[in-house]
């Protein structure tokens, strides 16, 4: 099996297989090589050739144990009818959806017709890596959880506090209720859609899970999480499912026991030991070097590889980083933290 298929169903091998989030991006000259030739972000997403040569550029260049489909969280608003737009050093820009009407137009949308690219990048990706010999590296498709893509939908934009989209939630909770089930529907059906066109694994990330209180977190993190999990598992019992709580904290061993996620990803203020201790316990882990730390590089990088490898690596463990790998970050140190990673 592949080694990361092989750690998601439970097992621990001697060195833990690895990937990154944001492992197709603008640290890579040949990404930007390729965003410059599509036009934007969003034609590189919509174009299934272009979309799979992007999401092979860092398993050639560092042999990767996982592809992560080029796509984003925000496709799901996008395919359900709200306008979204990538302003060049402003990230994503949509029309807000504040109050119940402003969302009525949603139902009843084939979301599958405006994402169907995406399920043909899928396929490229698995014959692209068939065909170039890389038959121990799975692909892992992903949607955004619908909290974290409710915050954009809300706010229109990123936000220090989302204050649009937490006033909505604790002043009508029924008309917000309604707009994360109509989101958690969608997310169910791409992601089962995903899996269907032949991705491996599939990952629920949930950005802005450690902004919410107890309360919201149960419903609006665990909740969703919960329903998304039995749709996927109703047609496809035994694909492996990562969850990303990020900044969940304490949270992380309710979300896993409550949600039936198959593992979990740990950001990097979650500490290694504890995490072993209360969260691989319960479920195969991944994570949690801290970006920065990768951007930096030296003697701190080394320090940090070794010891995440040797507090989680004792038991089911992907290396990765607790969050998105910052585009600024030199190759080299990359390629530093691989070696590290992979000597005995
Ligand atoms: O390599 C991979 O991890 C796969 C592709 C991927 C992207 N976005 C590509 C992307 C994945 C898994 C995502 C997830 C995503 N997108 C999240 C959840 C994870 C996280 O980082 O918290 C969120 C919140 C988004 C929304 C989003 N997309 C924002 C806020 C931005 C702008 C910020 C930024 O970094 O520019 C994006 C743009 C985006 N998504 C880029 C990429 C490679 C940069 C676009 C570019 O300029 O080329």
């Amino acid at each position: 099996m592949k080694p990361i298929l092989d750690v998601l169903n439970g097992h621990t091998p001697s060195v833990p297989p690895v990937w990154m989030m944001r492992q197709a991006g603008r640290y890579l000259p040949e990404y930007m090589e390729l965003r410059g030739k599509a036009g934007s972000f969003l034609d590189l997403v919509y174009n299934p050739d272009f979309a799979a040569e992007v999401t092979m550029q860092p398993i050639r260049r560092f042999g990767m144990d996982a592809a992560i489909l080029f796509s984003d969280i925000l496709v799901i608003p996008q395919a359900l009818g709200q306008g979204l737009a990538f302003k060049a050093g402003e990230g994503p820009v949509l029309p807000p959806v504040r109050t119940s009407e402003d969302f009525q137009g949603f139902y009843d949308v084939d979301i599958h017709k405006t994402l169907s690219p995406i399920y043909q990048t899928i396929k490229n990706v698995r014959t692209m890596l068939r065909d170039e010999g890389y038959d121990q590296t799975a692909l892992i498709g992903f949607a955004g959880a619908p909290w974290t893509v409710a915050c954009y939908m809300v706010e229109g934009r990123g936000s220090r506090d989302f204050i649009n989209t937490k006033r909505w939630a604790y002043a009508d909770p029924d008309g917000f209720d309604a707009l994360i089930d109509l989101v958690t529907q969608a997310t169910a059906d791409y992601l089962i859609a995903q899996a269907d066109a032949g991705a491996e694994a599939l990952k629920l990330f949930d950005s802005w899970a450690g902004i919410l209180d107890e309360m919201l977190f149960e419903r609006y993190v665990i909740g969703p999480a919960q329903k998304i999990m039995a749709a996927i598992r109703a047609k496809h019992p035994d694909i492996p499912v990562i969850g990303f709580p990020r900044g969940g904290g304490v949270m992380y061993p309710r979300y896993v026991r409550q949600t039936g996620v198959s593992a979990v990803a740990l950001d990097q203020t979650l500490p290694a030991d504890w995490a072993a201790d209360h969260v691989q316990t319960l479920c195969p882990v991944q994570g949690n070097l801290e970006p920065f730390c990768l951007l930096a590089g030296g003697t701190a990088l080394e320090k940090e590889v070794k010891r995440i490898k040797s507090v989680l690596g004792e038991g089911p463990f992907i290396f990765n980083l607790g969050h998105g790998i910052h585009k600024e970050t030199p190759i080299a140190h990359v390629e530093k933290m691989l070696d590290v990673l992979r000597e005995d």
